[in-house]
């Protein structure tokens, strides 16, 4: 089977590293892919917004699996522009990718179908009064969500009134342009965060490996946000008990609830949660794999992720197989000096050859004249994995001390809150 991959980040590297690995694989190429993917297949360099072009480049290489990494063109409609070729498209419909797409529909989806999540309203321009009235009800820290898609950065956390209804007019205003049109907000949650990550056919499905995320860019989690600064999979909190009541409570429902809908959905979904006590409560939907998370998970899915998805394709995930590594896998992410603000770009990369055994997988790199170079703020990130959280996290620290780069940094703590935990 040839497979397009969409994508150029670490979480591609990791799929295009697992794909690879399959049996059933005839050709992979990744669009525009990075220097990590160029070592699994053959980058293309196709602008993942052109539809056309990728359609073009199926026919002309007998495609026959489209794989999405990113949101934004499952948000765009590319599994439905797809819907009558012959080729199979991993990621959901345009109506599915609401559940990412807009925080709104995410959040009157779980209400309708009675999944646990946080007490909501949802206010446009038009209702800044009510907005007021609604956040004067709520108890501090105030959360405000911009609706729609803004890379990441379009929620608010703050602990006094006044700021939460200064924050709600500039987000109406426009401070994310038209992704907070529609600001949602939310009682505030208090607990531990995991996400969960699950493939489906549509009908079945596959829960896989869960893992925490390391998101602010200081130690002790403190800082800016950004992408995600690493991730640890397993996660000792989300045992047995926990994972079951998640998938009684919020997968199966989600299930339910796309078939009730007639929302049609082959892919992945991200469930981020909030562990109050031990029950969970869904705080968002990613209608995609992680991004730090991916370079955590994959290492640990055990068989070949072709077949897995053929069974999505084919809807019989439920006669395939998918057993999971019960080791732990540490994802450290290295960035550039200044991310998640300003950074430079450019500065050659240094040590990943002497690196044996744990796994580099390429973000923002680019190659020139035989140089490995940064290109993104999210330079590399570097799994192990281990018997135990201990062994694993001296094992991807001793790989990343490895690397170098002016400007490198990373967090020295992924991980270790879960070490006593
Ligand atoms: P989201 O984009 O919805 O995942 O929100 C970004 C981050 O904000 C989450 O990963 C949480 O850390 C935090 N967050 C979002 N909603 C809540 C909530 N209701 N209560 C507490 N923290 C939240
Ligand atoms: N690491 C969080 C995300 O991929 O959304």
């Amino acid at each position: 089977m040839n497979v397009l991959l969409l994508g150029s980040g670490g979480r591609e590297h990791a799929l295009a590293v697992k794909i690879a690995q399959s049996s059933c694989l005839g050709k992979l190429f990744t669009a525009p892919g990075n220097p990590g993917t160029a070592e699994c297949g053959q980058n293309i360099p196709l602008n993942i917004s052109d539809f056309e072009a990728i359609g073009n480049f199926i026919e002309e290489n007998s495609i026959e699996m489209l794989v999405v990494g990113p949101e934004d063109p499952l948000v765009n409609g590319i599994a439905d522009y797809f819907a009558d070729r012959p080729v199979s498209v991993i990621g959901p419909s345009k109506d599915g990718a609401m559940l990412e797409g807009s925080k709104d529909f995410a959040k009157d989806f779980m209400t309708r179908h009675g999944i646990p999540t946080a007490l909501y309203k949802s206010f446009d321009k038009s209702q800044l009064q009510q907005g007021y009235d609604f956040l004067e009800k709520l108890a501090p820290p105030f959360v405000l969500k911009a609706d729609g898609l803004a890379a990441g950065k379009g929620v608010i956390i703050v602990d006094s009134l006044s700021e939460a209804k200064a924050s709600l007019k500039e987000m109406l205003d426009g401070k994310f342009g038209a992704a907070s049109s529609r600001v949602v907000i939310e009682e505030f949650l208090r607990g531990i965060e995991v996400s969960v990550f699950v493939l489906t056919d549509g009908k079945s499905y596959k829960i896989l490996p869960e893992a925490k995320d390391y998101k602010r860019i200081g130690e002790n989690d403190r800082g800016l946000n950004t992408g995600g600064m690493g991730a640890v999979s397993p996660v000792c909190f989300a045992d047995r008990a926990f994972i079951d009541r998640f998938e009684k409570k919020i997968v199966e429902p989600t299930i339910r609830g796309l078939q009730k809908d007639g929302i049609y959905y082959k892919g992945f979904i991200f469930f981020g949660l909030m562990n109050c006590g031990g029950e969970p409560y869904l705080i968002e939907y990613n209608v995609r794999m992680g991004d730090p998370e991916t370079e955590a998970v994959m290492p640990r899915l055990n068989g070949d992720i072709l077949d897995l998805f053929d069974g999505v394709a084919k809807g019989t995930l439920d006669t395939k197989q998918c057993s999971i590594c019960p080791e732990t896998a540490v994802t450290v992410v290295l960035v550039s000096g200044g991310y998640p603000e300003e950074y430079r770009k450019g500065i050659e990369i240094e040590g990943i050859s002497s690196i044996k055994g744990n796994k580099v997988y390429h973000a923002g790199t680019s190659e020139n004249g035989g140089k490995l170079l940064t290109s993104g703020g999210r330079v590399l990130t570097v799994t192990a994995l281990s018997g135990n959280l201990q062994s694993a996290l001296d094992s991807v620290y001793d790989s990343v001390r490895k690397i170098s780069f002016d400007g490198c940094y990373y967090r020295r703590d992924i991980g270790k809150d879960l070490l006593n935990y």
